[in-house]
């Protein structure tokens, strides 16, 4: 996979214009910038320090593997990682773990069904809400810091590359370069970056235990193309498909966003037999296509053999899409591939993952099915290699 500059990255994930992101990336040619895998291989050695420090115990991998994609989060908008017991993390990683567990919840589907309705009631949505609120307020105390020390010329971070698209955009009365925008695009990209990306770690992990075949080989073609002196990177990844392979059928067994997210049809739309009106809010189940059981024979086994040919190289299949497809497609899909790839093979690279009992015993169907499939709870060992 051709890596993007770390000016580029970030036009993709706001998707300003290739103009802006030229004389952007010729900025970040001439300064120090590091590349969003660089930052990710510094996270992923910060998240084993800190593994390592469970001693081969018994512990619940749930609040680690948050940790490290909301830093990745972190270092992006605003240039800064934390230390995995610094107050303000553990707050802000409050406000999301809170809100993705209510985000399912009835009371709330209801809401997001009939919003001008229900937001009059009172009902835990209000909580959501202020929770919100309060990552948008982290966030504008970030950017207040920013404004006092802004260089157009040289970006620090996303909030720096929005800073200066408001500057430069500041006499047109259409434009949505603005605080409160800026605010709830930050918002989001914790939102829908934390929680994600960390629940397919975690799922990851277990599957994993629950099969030590497919860990087993994971680890050799670890060791035969990586070493254990040298930190993973990118490079390594076309390299090893039997891992790229194992990565692709955790995301495609687990189907994370089982219903992807409400979309609305922007015209009268013909589908099959039906016509549904413009306007009509559409579930596109990526469950149907990621399950579907002429593309990956026996869908509900967990099978990397599903990306693999004859040859055990990587089979590339339209079907793989756990990111969605189309405009509204995961604006962080190239983020999150590089974190998922990255911070699993350094923990295997350092470790092997021991369950506490037999792998047969290992529950693995989801905890809850709502707008996400929650991994079940487990706690494991990691045994350092
Ligand atoms: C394994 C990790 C991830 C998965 C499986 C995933 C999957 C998805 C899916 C299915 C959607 C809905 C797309 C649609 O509406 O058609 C989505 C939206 C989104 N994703 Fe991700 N995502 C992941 C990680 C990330 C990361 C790391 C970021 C941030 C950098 C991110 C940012 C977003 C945003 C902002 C949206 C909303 C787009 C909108 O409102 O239209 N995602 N993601």
């Amino acid at each position: 996979m051709a890596m993007n500059s770390w000016a580029e990255d970030l036009f993709q994930l706001f998707q300003i214009s290739k103009k802006d992101m030229e004389s952007f990336s010729a900025m970040e040619r001439r300064g120090s910038r590091w590349s969003i895998e660089e930052r990710v291989q510094e996270e992923a050695q910060f998240l084993v320090e800190e593994l390592r420090k469970t001693e081969a115990q018994p512990f619940d991998p749930t609040l680690i593997l948050s940790l490290a994609p909301c830093n990745v989060i972190c270092s992006t908008l605003f240039n800064e990682r934390f230390q995995y017991d610094d107050e303000k993390l553990l707050y802000l990683m409050s406000l999301l773990n809170e809100n993705s567990k209510k985000i399912s919840s009835p009371w709330n589907q209801m809401y997001n069904l009939w919003p001008k309705l229900i937001k009059h009631l009172p009902g835990e949505h209000r909580a959501f809400s202020k929770r919100l609120t309060n990552v948008k307020n982290f966030i504008l105390e970030k950017v207040k810091e920013h404004q006092e020390s802004l260089d157009q010329n040289s970006p620090r971070d996303y909030i720096d590359c929005f800073l200066s698209k408001m500057e430069q955009e500041k006499h047109n009365p259409m434009s949505e370069f603005d605080l409160e925008n800026l605010a709830v695009c930050g918002s989001n990209l914790f939102v829908a970056g934390t929680e994600t990306t960390s629940s397919t770690l975690r799922y990851g992990l277990l599957l994993l235990m629950k099969h030590p075949e497919v860990q087993a080989k994971v680890h050799e073609e670890i060791d035969s193309v990586i070493g254990h002196n040298q930190r993973p990177s990118l490079k390594d990844k076309m390299k090893m498909p039997y891992t790229e392979a194992v990565l692709n059928e955790i995301q495609r067994y687990i189907t994370l966003l089982p219903s992807n997210l409400p979309h609305a049809v922007t015209k009268d739309t013909k589908f099959r037999q039906y016509v549904i009106p413009k306007g009509t809010t559409v579930f596109p189940l990526l469950s149907s296509v990621l399950l579907d059981c002429k593309e990956f024979p026996n869908p509900e086994t967990f099978d990397p053999g599903h990306f693999l040919d004859k040859n055990g190289s990587l089979r590339k299949t339209d079907y793989f899409i756990p990111f969605s497809l189309g405009k509204r497609a995961c604006v962080g899909e190239g983020l999150a591939r590089v974190e998922l790839f990255l911070f699993l093979t350094t923990i295997l690279q350092n470790f092997s993952l021991e369950p506490l009992v037999e792998p047969r015993e290992l529950e693995i169907k989801p905890l809850v099915t709502g707008l996400l499939n929650v991994p079940p709870p487990f706690k494991l060992r990691l045994l350092p290699r």
